[in-house]
């Protein structure tokens, strides 16, 4: 039976309010194992839990980003169903468990659990393709600046775009040797840069929605972390580009033998095709955009940003979880 109930589809608050819950059942699962040193496990608590609270949610969803192909459980595999699928409200699925497992692993900043939805066929396929080069900003930047011109030239026209000097623009960049040169590029320009080294999808989200710090994203991270950005920036509003640039050697052929282009930036709106996209991020270590998890023996404590690009709405939510006695070893 076909679930056609008003009031709790995936555009409405109510269904944005439930889908937090996933993601902070993802964040304290992988409190745990905060700087432990074991990120498969780590990853593989969040995956776990993650799925438990997916298949609790009145929609009928499949993973088109999610941990790869792999037709073992537990990772959240692409292709994978969740939800019910006799609900009406079908959606794609992009998760990421844990983004930044090795800040999770070291006990560092940064890291979160992340889940974006998009009606179903809306979300680009990447094909074999794993990494993106990325650029994003506020949206003013928007027709202002083509992701194809030179480093110098794009941040000379941001500056222009958000009213400062060039020497006051700050772009997070991944701290990876493949961006030797663009880092030397922006800092030429006189710019700083924030090298992080890893965690992009808080770096493109600190970009689109600007005031925090961040003037810019450039340069290559994962290709999945590039559509789950494009989700959140399409419901915050901002301007993200995209361009598929794979760096493997194998990964370079199966692109190329997919016909994939390799030159072209991907707008926003190819990215993601449709603006009714739901986004939860939940912090599992504190980091750029909220908390992480925290618990007192009694309660859990979490932050999670909540973004719904039908309403507009974006919420950062504090939540306080009673820790069932059972776990609290009593
Ligand atoms: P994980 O969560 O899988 O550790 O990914 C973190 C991350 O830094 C992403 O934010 C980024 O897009 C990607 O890895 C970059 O990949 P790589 O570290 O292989 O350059």
């Amino acid at each position: 039976m076909v679930d056609r109930s008003p009031g709790v589809g995936p555009t409405t608050p109510f269904f944005l309010y439930g889908l937090r819950s996933v993601t902070e059942a993802a964040a304290r699962a992988a409190w745990e194992w905060i700087g432990r040193g074991d990120k498969e496990r780590g990853d593989r608590a969040a995956v776990e839990a993650m799925r438990t609270a997916l298949n609790r949610l009145p929609f009928d969803g499949v993973v088109v980003i999610g941990e790869g192909e792999k037709d073992a459980a537990p990772e959240l595999y692409k292709g994978e169903k969740v939800g019910s699928e006799h609900s009406a409200a079908k959606y794609d699925v992009a998760v990421d468990p844990v983004e930044g497992t090795t800040y999770l692993a070291k006990g560092l900043t940064n890291a979160m659990a992340v889940i974006a939805l998009a009606p179903r066929g809306t979300m680009l396929d990447p094909g074999p393709c794993f990494y993106m080069e990325k650029f994003a900003a506020v949206s003013a930047a928007r027709d202002a600046i083509d992701p194809a011109w030179p480093t110098a030239r794009k941040l000379e026209r941001l500056a222009e775009v958000l009213g400062k000097p060039v020497s006051q623009l700050t772009v997070f960049v991944l701290e990876k040797p493949r961006h030797k040169r663009l880092v030397e590029e922006i800092h030429a320009v006189g710019a700083r840069v924030a090298l992080y080294p890893a965690g992009d999808v808080a770096g493109a989200i600190m970009a689109a929605m600007g005031g925090g710090g961040i003037d810019a994203l450039m340069g290559t991270g994962g290709t999945p972390e590039g559509i789950i950005s494009a989700c959140a920036i399409r419901a915050l509003g901002g301007t993200f580009w995209g361009r598929l640039d794979p760096q493997l050697t194998t990964e370079k052929a199966k692109v190329r033998e997919a016909g994939l282009s390799t030159e072209r930036w991907f707008r926003l709106e190819e990215l993601v095709m449709s603006p009714d996209v739901l986004f939860c991020a939940t912090g599992i270590t504190t980091g750029l955009l909220f908390d992480g998890v925290e618990h007192d023996g009694r309660h859990y404590r979490t932050q999670t940003l909540m973004l719904s690009g039908m309403t507009g709405e974006r919420q950062l939510l504090t939540s306080w979880l009673p820790i069932p006695a059972s776990e609290r070893g009593m």
